[in-house]
């Protein structure tokens, strides 16, 4: 097992390893000693895979459990479900000193998040996320969210949960679009801030070691929210590809998943990088051979113009500016405070090229 500290202004362990949704129970006891109630919020899916292997290991435990079971997908962080988790908080009398456990992908690790954030004013909760994107990028860091019908995550807190398990048995359950999906975050990941990711992106699949390359992200994204845990900097270098990926992901009515939607918004800031000759063309070769290899698009039928003005709604838009990740060199990015209009310009070359 491979375990990541994260020191932020909560404290907590990032646990990578096999087996340890069998280990759930024990590892909540130990942090938790006082608390009586575990609540596992799930989505359907999931909780036909790993629920009845959770609730045993919290049973084992002595929790008293209650499930809270989402439909799968992004349609399903909305306030509706927000409201609908706290209420069951509420009439399962969960109090303080008790726990939520996010069981399952993105989605799943914000609603609850965000519930543990604003539930009672704040209580303890775990990541045990399934999903490859999910270990790799959301469970870590403490951003929660619920999406708005103007735009994704834009209500939520930055609360850190209290440990983060992941178990990568789950990943033999995805089917291979979702796990390729996590692969996207890895590979913005190599992008970011390191070629030695990429290139074991590049080797055959039976020779990727999962787990430490999951721990190689992880440690990235630490090193980066240790510096700016509120997001109002260097944290934004996590947004590569996010900001075209989150405007195509509400256009197609989250019918493209996070996954695919970031891909295609690196592929088009890479391609407006290399011809503005803000980054060398070897990395737009990489990047293109990586998409390729794990199946993930480079293009969208979006428009240009449609795509920059659901861009408008993004949340790192600070009036009339905004701020953007440049790629500038195989595994360096730079941050851009640009005017909105520019963003136009990059939008339109990356997609036309
Ligand atoms: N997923 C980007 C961040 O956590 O800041």
């Amino acid at each position: 097992m491979i375990k990541v500290q994260v020191d932020l202004r909560r404290s907590y362990d990032v646990m990578i390893g096999q087996g340890l949704l069998e280990a759930l129970g024990e590892k909540v006891r130990t942090l938790l000693p006082d608390a009586e109630k575990a609540v596992l919020v799930t989505d359907d899916n999931v909780a036909a895979l790993y629920q009845d292997i959770a609730l045993q290991s919290l049973h084992h435990e002595r929790f008293e459990t209650k499930t809270f079971s989402i439909a799968p997908g992004e349609m399903s962080k909305n306030s509706d479900q927000y409201i609908s988790l706290l209420n069951a908080l509420a009439k399962e009398k969960v109090t303080r000193t008790d726990v939520i456990i996010a069981l399952g992908g993105g989605v799943v690790g914000d609603l609850a998040g965000f519930a543990a954030a604003t539930y009672l004013r704040g209580i303890a909760y775990i990541q045990v996320p399934t999903t490859l994107l999910a270990m790799v990028d959301s469970s870590v860091g403490g951003k929660t969210a619920i999406d708005l019908p103007s735009g994704k995550n834009l209500a939520g807190a930055f609360y850190q949960p209290h440990l983060v398990l992941c178990d990568i048995a789950a990943l033999h359950t995805l089917p291979e679009h979702v796990l390729n999906e996590g692969y996207a975050e890895i590979i913005k990941y190599g992008m970011l801030s390191s070629r030695d990711i990429l290139e074991q992106l590049l080797q055959p699949s039976s020779k990727v070691d999962i787990a430490s390359l999951i721990a190689d992200c992880v440690t990235i994204k630490r090193d980066i929210v240790r510096e700016d845990e509120l997001d109002t900097g260097k944290r934004q270098l996590l947004n590569l590809g996010h900001t075209i990926g989150h405007a195509i992901e509400r256009l197609s009515g989250y019918g493209i998943s996070h996954g695919f939607a970031i891909s295609i918004g690196m592929a088009i800031m890479t391609r407006a990088a290399v011809i503005k000759a803000a980054c060398p063309p070897e990395c737009l070769e990489v990047l293109s051979r990586l998409l390729a290899h794990y199946k993930l698009p480079d293009r969208t039928e979006f428009s240009a113009e449609a795509l920059f003005s659901a861009a408008l709604n993004d949340k790192k838009r600070a009036g009339s500016m905004i701020t953007d990740v440049i790629p500038v060199a195989l595994g360096e990015t730079r941050l851009k405070k640009m005017p909105i209009e520019s963003l136009q310009g990059w939008i339109e070359t990356g997609w036309l090229s």
